[in-house]
Parts: C-alpha cells; sequence; structure tokens
C-alpha cells in the first residue's frame, strides 16, 4: 500500500505476547520497506511466539526485550526511544500492557516506552473476546482513548484455538494506513496560533451561589491536547473545571461570561483558528447580593440580564483568514439548531453536539455530532471519543481553512 508519511521516521514498534505477533513482522516488513528507521521492543513473552532475531534481521536494528540489558546497560537509558521516536505502535495490544499503561505503571522495557513517548501511540489490541469485552479492559481502552491513543481493531474472527469472536488483531494494512495518518497528522498545525475555549461559566447570585450549567470542560481540553500535539500554538480559556490543563498551553482561568469575553477579546486578535467550545451562560444575575443571603430571608427573586454572545462578537471582529468554530448544544433536532446557529452566528463552522444523554453531552468521554457548515453543508458523525471528535474537528479546518 501507499505509505506518504512513513519514510524517514523513527518508528518504536512493540510486540507484546500472543499468538498474533507473527503477523508484526509483515508489519515491521512493511515499514522498514516504506523507509521507516523500525526499532522493536518485545515483552519477555513476545519472544516465544515469534524470535527476537526475525525482527532484528528484517528492521537491520537491534531488537530491546529488558529494561536493562546486560551488554550496556547505562548506554541505551530506557526512555531513549520512547522519546526521540515519531510514533509508537503497539502491537498485538494485550489486556496487561493497555491497563498498565493506562495506570501509569513502568515496571519494564515495554511500559517504559509508552509511559515516556512524545509522539503519537497506535495500539493494535489482540487477545480473547471475553478479555477484551471485560469492563476492566474496556474502561482502559476509553482511557486511553481521552488521552489522544489511536485503536487499530481488534476485529471479529477466528482467535487462537477454536475460539471465534471479536479480538482478532486487524489487518496490517488496517495498523499500516493508522500509522501513515497518524505522521501526516503530526506537526500539520506547526505555529498555528490556536484559541480554544472549555467548560462552563458561573454567573454569581451571592457569595456561594450562582447559575452555572453542566459543562465540564473535557471537549475543549481535548481540543487544546490535539492542536498541542500537531504543533500549534495554543491558549487555551477555561471556565471552572476539575481537569488539569495540557502544561504546553497558556492557560487563561475565567469564572463568568463577561471574564470569558474579555479573556478572549485580548487575544483574539492573535489566532488564526479560534474555537468557542465554551458553554457561555446566556444570563446573568442583574445583582449580585455578595454576602451569602440567609433562608431565613425567603427566597430571592432573581432578575436576569443577558450577557454579551462572545461568538457573535469575534465574528464581527474577524480579521483576514481567520477561522472560527463554534459549539452548538442541544437536546433535540441537532441538525436544525445547528444549521440556524452557523447562519445566525456567522461562524464557519458549528460542530452541534447532543447533550443529556448517556454517551453523549455534559461530563461523558463519547460525543454524538454532526458538522455544520457555513453555506449550508451538514455531515454526520458516528459516535466517537472526545479526543477522536477534536482530532477531526482539526483536520477540517486544516483541510478546508488553513
Ligand atoms: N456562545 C457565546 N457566548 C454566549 C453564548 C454562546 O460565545 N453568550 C457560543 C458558544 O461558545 C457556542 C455557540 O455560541 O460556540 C452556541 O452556544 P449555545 O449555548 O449552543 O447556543 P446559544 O447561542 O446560547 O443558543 P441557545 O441557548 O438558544 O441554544
Amino acid at each position: 500500500m501507499e505509505l506518504s508519511n512513513v519514510a524517514g521516521k523513527v518508528i518504536g514498534l512493540g510486540v507484546c505476547g500472543g499468538i498474533a505477533a507473527y503477523k508484526v513482522v509483515e508489519l515491521a516488513r512493511e515499514l522498514t520497506q516504506a523507509g521507516a528507521d523500525v526499532r522493536v521492543v518485545m515483552t519477555p513473552s513476545a519472544t516465544e511466539f515469534v524470535g527476537a532475531i526475525t525482527f532484528s534481521t528484517l528492521t537491520g536494528n537491534p531488537v530491546r526485550t529488558e529494561l536493562f540489558p546486560k551488554e550496556a546497560p547505562s548506554q541505551i537509558p530506557h526512555t531513549d526511544l520512547g522519546r526521540t521516536a515519531d510514533l509508537i505502535v503497539i502491537a498485538p495490544a494485550t489486556a496487561k500492557t493497555m491497563a498498565k499503561f493506562a495506570r501509569g505503571i513502568s515496571d519494564d522495557l515495554m511500559s517504559a516506552l509508552l509511559l515516556s513517548a512524545k509522539g503519537p501511540i497506535v495500539m493494535a489490541p489482540a487477545m480473547h473476546t471475553e478479555m477484551w469485552e471485560n469492563e476492566a479492559t474496556q474502561e482502559n481502552v476509553q482511557t486511553l482513548k481521552a488521552r489522544g491513543v489511536r485503536f487499530v481493531g481488534p476485529d471479529s474472527g477466528p482467535l487462537a484455538g477454536p475460539d471465534v469472536g471479536v479480538g482478532r488483531l486487524t489487518e496490517v494494512t488496517n495498523i499500516l494506513a493508522a500509522i501513515d495518518e497518524e505522521l501526516g497528522r503530526t506537526e500539520d498545525l506547526t505555529d498555528v496560533r490556536v484559541l480554544v475555549t472549555a467548560g462552563g461559566t458561573q454567573e454569581p447570585i451571592d457569595a456561594v451561589r450562582f447559575i452555572g450549567n453542566r459543562s465540564s470542560g473535557t471537549m475543549g481540553f481535548a481540543l487544546a491536547a490535539e492542536a498541542i500535539r500537531r504543533g500549534a500554538k495554543v491558549t487555551l480559556i477555561s471556565g471552572p473545571t476539575h481537569l488539569v490543563p495540557p502544561s504546553a498551553a497558556e492557560f487563561v482561568s475565567v469564572a463568568t461570561a463577561a471574564e470569558m469575553e474579555q479573556a478572549v477579546m485580548d487575544v483574539a486578535s492573535d489566532a488564526r483558528v479560534i474555537i468557542m467550545n465554551a458553554a457561555v451562560s446566556d444570563w446573568r444575575p442583574v445583582k449580585n447580593w455578595g454576602e451569602k443571603l440567609k433562608k431565613a430571608d425567603g427566597p430571592p427573586t432573581i432578575e436576569l440580564e443577558p450577557t454579551q454572545d462572545v461568538l457573535i462578537d469575534l465574528v464581527s471582529r474577524r480579521r483576514d483568514g481567520q477561522v472560527i468554530v463554534g459549539f452548538a448544544a442541544e437536546t433535540q433536532e441537532l441538525e436544525r439548531h445547528a444549521l440556524e446557529k452557523v447562519g445566525k452566528k456567522g461562524a464557519d463552522l458549528i460542530v452541534g453536539n447532543l447533550v443529556g444523554t448517556e454517551d453523549s453531552g455534559f461530563g461523558v468521554q463519547t460525543n454524538r455530532a454532526l458538522l455544520a457548515f457555513r453555506g449550508g453543508e451538514v455531515r454526520e458523525l458516528p459516535i466517537m471519543s472526545k479526543r477522536e471528535l477534536a482530532g477531526l474537528i482539526l483536520d477540517l479546518v486544516k483541510e478546508r481553512f488553513l
């Protein structure tokens, strides 16, 4: 198959213990033939299935299996490959390796490789159906997906022994395609200034109470992390959340819609791409009582006034070449509302997402979304992790507008 982004790249190939390891020999060969510098790390159990010499012969590089190699213990630090590889691919990825990585355990060379990785990570799992479907494994997969790990497979079909079901290593061509796509995505936003807003705002009623919404910030933080991974210079402006901002982002914390407006306007003119993901309050109490209201004084009547629409203000001040993306959080009629908003607000693209369902919306790791472009084009998307959706939004921004 045609691989456009592989030549000259250093690829760390982690081979875990499983019968599917024999298929990964072909993966190593294809990557090497396409011009990649393939450095193989095997777990000791992987060497029970395929000999290290098979990989070293095909790749022309020594294979590492131990954290402390006897021949040169101090020369090759265990974090070297993780730090320098353009991409790490784990195939077959076993339940154990995924579990350790999800929990941050580093007790062998494979886990050290993963924990020290700087570039994208692709995982091609293979295991028995029961192990794949186990709640623990599924939770680990969700955790890793949320952190940006790309999964490819597993497929359904015959497994080791007489079993048939989900858990089969996907075809080598699928793994190659995922590697090529991920490599194409690295650095494709180098030095592009991206402003992302995230979370919800809080409009004070008194010293302890506020009007807010259920936005957790997950989608906006995923967008910021993904943009950073692709080389962008990111400013992340967020309402209160429990999330840890990516260290490479310039982070601005705000509370109210007015603070959000101010913070956005302070940096907007420098940004090439602006993604207004924050759930900004549409109204605020006219009066902030300051001191805590006392129950004995009876329920207050809270008069509300509208806040500024930050997105509309941004569009009205848009500078040449600036790309502006909005979100539309809806509980019903997603397509109609998203199309209405793209017209009304004048953004280039509105990402409509369903909120308030079990698998989409506030505080959930996945989203059901559709894209409404200015001009009326609509693209429906399958359910996916917020991190995957972030990648797709940035792909489209790059393809269509940059
Ligand atoms: N938005 C904004 N400022 C506001 C309200 C919303 O910038 N005061 C932005 C959001 O960041 C989002 C888009 O507008 O990108 C749509 O937000 P949403 O809450 O879905 O829509 P609203 O305009 O508030 O309309 P409605 O509440 O009627 O759905």
